[in-house]
């Protein structure tokens, strides 16, 4: 069992391998080539976790897991989807999109609802679409999935649909179709990522940049806790109000507050004052939270991995003590992880409340920092511990496929 917990630099899925799958995919279940093959990554957030919704800072980037979609327009205006993770297919009129029937289908018709609404067409489609992010570990993989699905769907019916414009397209599948108040982070930096580098991202001004990493021997693993809650139960939705609420209750006293993003250190001593409220805590965090992400920006440009490891740290005390979006295996997996060879610091990532843990560790030190992480998991649980090792990957993007013979279906 530890020799499956070896790792080399090696092993990670590889892009090419991944999209020649999906192509292979299509032709099994099409007997013909796709047309287009669409492709989206998982993401990590280094630091700036439920930042996004209240105009703060958030500082993400894309990794080297992804959803694909092959793609074929047909002629006439039937569609069929096939998922090959969960080995089923939707189909139906792209002029009459069906109702989700299983849990599966919601993001997937969301998404070819918003597009046929916007972009109302009488050609039908058949597309296949695959992954290997692992669903509810907090990697984004729904964000994924819409962006492959929807870049694939522009393609197809000849719409250049790319940028943030997309991200927001998509966006709007979760906040319009699934009734789920997300913020925009994910679709943003699943779309606009680039290799070896973080997005900073600014709420507020609505601006990013790409921010180079090079953090020398050091790796970024993923440690799942196992606990799978969906963002609809999950108190996603109950966090968004409450920072509401923080915003009204802070805007009685600074006029000017706009947004949680807004605040300062000089805010402290106000927000001390108003005593130990749920909203209080929940800005207080949102205020250190938009700090560390700054300090997290002076310690890429220095290349200093151990003062970023300890921002995360403090992060994840904060996400559990003032946010409240930990749980009690995400807090062993963090606290574990400090007394394992090669640690620098780690978190609870992404909604909370169950997923993943982000951790920074020494390359050389990984294949021991595993060990270790797993033993004591598997004391405490019986389970093996589920890891993975990620690489900073471009963000998502549609190739045509020069084999597809555009024939009487396409039209
Ligand atoms: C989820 C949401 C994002 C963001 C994170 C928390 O991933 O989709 O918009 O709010 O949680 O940072």
């Amino acid at each position: 069992m530890i020799s499956r917990l070896a790792w080399s630099e090696d092993r990670g899925p590889r892009l090419e391998e991944f999209i020649q799958s999906r192509r292979r995919a299509f032709l099994e279940r099409f007997s013909a080539e796709p047309r287009f093959i669409a492709h989206a990554p998982g993401r990590i957030n280094v630091i700036g976790e439920h930042t996004d919704y209240n105009g703060g800072l958030a500082l993400p980037g894309a990794v080297d897991r992804w959803i694909g979609v092959a793609i074929e327009p047909l002629a006439d205006s039937r569609f069929t989807l096939f998922s090959e993770n969960f080995k089923g297919e939707i189909s139906g009129d792209v002029a009459a999109i069906p109702a989700p029937v299983k849990p599966w289908h919601h993001h997937l018709l969301g998404c070819v609802a918003l597009f046929f609404k916007t972009f109302p067409s009488g050609n039908g489609f058949r597309a296949t679409v695959g992954g290997n992010i692992p669903v509810g570990a907090g990697m984004s993989s729904s964000a994924a999935l819409e962006l492959a699905l929807m870049g694939a769907l522009g393609a197809c019916y000849g719409h250049s649909l790319t940028g943030p414009r997309l991200a927001s397209m998509c966006q709007r599948v979760e906040n319009d179709y699934l009734g789920l108040p997300s913020g925009l982070m994910d679709q943003l930096v699943c779309q606009m990522a680039r290799r070896a580098h973080l997005l900073l991202m600014d709420f507020a001004r609505e601006t990013w940049r790409h921010v180079a990493v090079d953090l020398g021997g050091h790796v970024w693993v993923l440690l799942d806790s196992g606990v799978r809650r969906r963002l609809s139960d999950s108190g996603y939705a109950r966090r968004v109000r409450e920072c509401r609420r923080a915003l009204s209750l802070l805007g009685q006293h600074v006029p000017s507050l706009s947004h949680l993003g807004q605040l300062g250190p000089a805010h402290m001593e106000l927000m001390d004052s108003l005593g130990d409220l749920t909203p209080i805590r929940r800005a207080r965090h949102q205020l250190t939270e938009n700090l560390r992400v700054g300090a997290a920006l002076e310690a890429l440009a220095l290349n200093d991995a151990e003062a970023l490891g300890e921002l995360l740290l403090e992060s994840h005390e904060s996400l559990g003590m003032d946010f409240q979006v930990s749980c009690p295996e995400l807090d062993f997996l963090v606290e574990r992880a400090g007394k394992a060879p090669g640690f620098l610091g780690g978190r609870m990532m992404g909604a909370g409340f169950g997923g993943c843990t982000l951790n920074l560790v020494r390359g050389a030190a990984l294949g021991c920092f595993l060990r270790a992480m797993n033993r004591d998991w598997q004391g405490q649980t019986g389970r093996e511990l589920s890891f993975q090792v990620c690489r900073l990957v471009d963000g998502a993007s549609v190739r045509e496929c020069p084999d597809a013979a555009p024939g009487s279906r396409n039209p």
